[in-house]
């Protein structure tokens, strides 16, 4: 935006016509209440950014619930109410949520806590925030509809692609921030301005984002995970500032991880159209992130990115076994039930980690092979058939129903009939020579 023509209000009036006309009543809504009423942070970054965003913060000078109930009265959705912290959402449809804040204070009793607040006034509820280009707030009443209040010089720095703190201890009393600069700079293709570069690596030397649980850790990254298009950027950033490093000192990330990020969701999408499956891409992409990480440290930073015990666990597994993986599949003739012996114990989001992870052709195409072709060989018989041909139960059985599989992926078999007649031919055989 150009900060010296940008209109405000004439921005609000093309919007479409449905926010519009939210923003108005929002308006009316707070001059029925007495209440100063503005929008503000994302919207109206997103605003002067021409960017849809359908996550609307209000905040009142004023009673915030009382607000977010007489608001609900005249549009209607869902209302939540959290009385303790002054603050209420309605979710309006599957889309456009509506935050509604008291103005408050925010301050912190220590570093890296939550925060503590008090009612205060639309500049206090500014100054608590992040960045300039998130503490502009335009006001809805009808007197002053489309004013702007930009404070901090969040207009500038949006014109100059620049995130910058408000204030020195801006990345020390939340760290998330740490993550958040990153993702917006990575998002929108802005840099760190200087000294907002310089605090938020003091930040990290005073090891502020190991004072953050694992869970708002694992939060953050996975909204940089979710923003698909600008990942490759934010892992690059995250890198060259040092913070995988400060979130743990074996969380080594080379360039072989970053330039494996960037292809990794095309190799996704094209294993999407060629079998529909429903693996997890997230987990995958995890999966790369950690590919560097030395094995004796793991499982600590899987701990930090990961929750699920059982996944944390099986994703070890695969990514201690890669190297033995790969070390098979290099060959250029390795037989069709070798491969499906050794992959057929991971889960689908390990092989394409494996496939997106390897360099070599071969590897890459036999992990290929397997996913699309390999794994979804089946045996068409069971117990019951082998009972029908007259052997008796036992544990000739897996002996039998092995070979038969065996067969099938190597192609000598391929259908219900020819699996019966192998098995019928095998057991023949045993019978007379059962050591063979
Ligand atoms: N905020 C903050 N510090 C945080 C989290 C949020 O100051 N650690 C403030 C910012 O002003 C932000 C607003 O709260 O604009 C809303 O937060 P969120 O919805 O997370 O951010 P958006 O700016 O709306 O970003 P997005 O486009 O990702 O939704």
């Amino acid at each position: 935006p150009d900060v010296e023509t940008f209109n405000c209000r004439q921005a609000l009036e093309q919007l479409s016509s449905n926010i519009f006309e939210l923003l108005r009543t929002a308006g009316t809504v707070g001059d029925e209440l007495n209440q100063n009423v503005y929008v503000v942070g994302g919207f109206v970054r997103d605003l002067m950014l021409k960017t849809d965003n359908w996550d609307i913060d209000f905040v009142t000078e004023g009673d915030g619930i009382v607000f977010a109930k007489a608001l609900h009265q005249a549009v209607g959705g869902k209302l939540t109410v959290h009385p303790q912290f002054e603050t209420a959402v309605i979710r309006l449809s599957s889309h456009i949520t509506l935050d509604v804040v008291t103005a408050r204070r925010e301050y912190y009793e220590y570093p890296a806590a939550l925060p503590k607040v008090e009612k205060s006034n639309i500049w206090s509820d500014l100054f608590r925030r992040d960045f300039t280009i998130n503490c502009m707030a335009i006001c809805l009443n009808q007197s002053s509809f489309g004013d702007m209040s930009d404070y901090f010089g969040g207009m500038k720095d949006l014109q100059n692609k620049s995130i910058r703190v408000l204030y020195n201890l801006s990345f020390i009393e939340d760290p998330t921030r740490i993550f958040r600069a990153i993702r917006f700079a990575a998002r929108l293709g802005f840099h760190l301005e200087v000294s907002t570069r310089q605090f938020l690596q003091q930040a990290l030397q005073n090891d502020m984002i190991r004072r953050l649980s694992h869970d708002r850790i694992r939060e953050e990254f996975l909204h940089m995970i979710r923003e698909q298009e600008s990942f490759h950027h934010s892992m690059t950033l995250m890198k060259e500032l040092g913070v995988f490093q400060a979130l743990h000192s074996g969380f080594i990330v080379q360039s072989h991880t970053l330039e494996r990020l960037k292809g990794i969701r095309f190799a996704m999408e094209g294993f999407r159209q060629l079998s529909p499956s429903s693996f997890n891409q997230t987990v995958v992409m995890l999966m790369q992130i950690m590919s560097e990480v030395p094995p004796a440290y793991l499982e600590e930073v899987c701990q930090i990115l990961v929750a699920n015990q059982t996944l944390i666990q099986q994703m070890m597994k695969s990514m201690n076994q890669r190297d033995t993986i790969y070390h098979i599949l290099k060959e250029d003739e390795v037989d069709r039930f070798t491969i499906y012996q050794l992959l057929r114990p991971h889960t689908e989001e390990a092989l394409m980690f494996f496939y997106n992870d390897s360099d070599d052709p071969y590897i890459r195409h036999y992990i290929a092979f397997y996913l699309l072709k390999l794994r979804h060989i089946q045996l068409t018989i069971s117990g019951n058939d082998l009972k029908s041909l007259g052997i008796n139960p036992g544990p000739i059985y897996r002996r039998i129903l092995d070979n038969v599989l065996k067969a099938k992926v190597l192609g000598t078999i391929y259908d219900h009939d020819g699996e019966l007649k192998y098995a019928e031919n095998l057991y023949n055989r045993l019978k007379e020579a059962p050591h063979a």
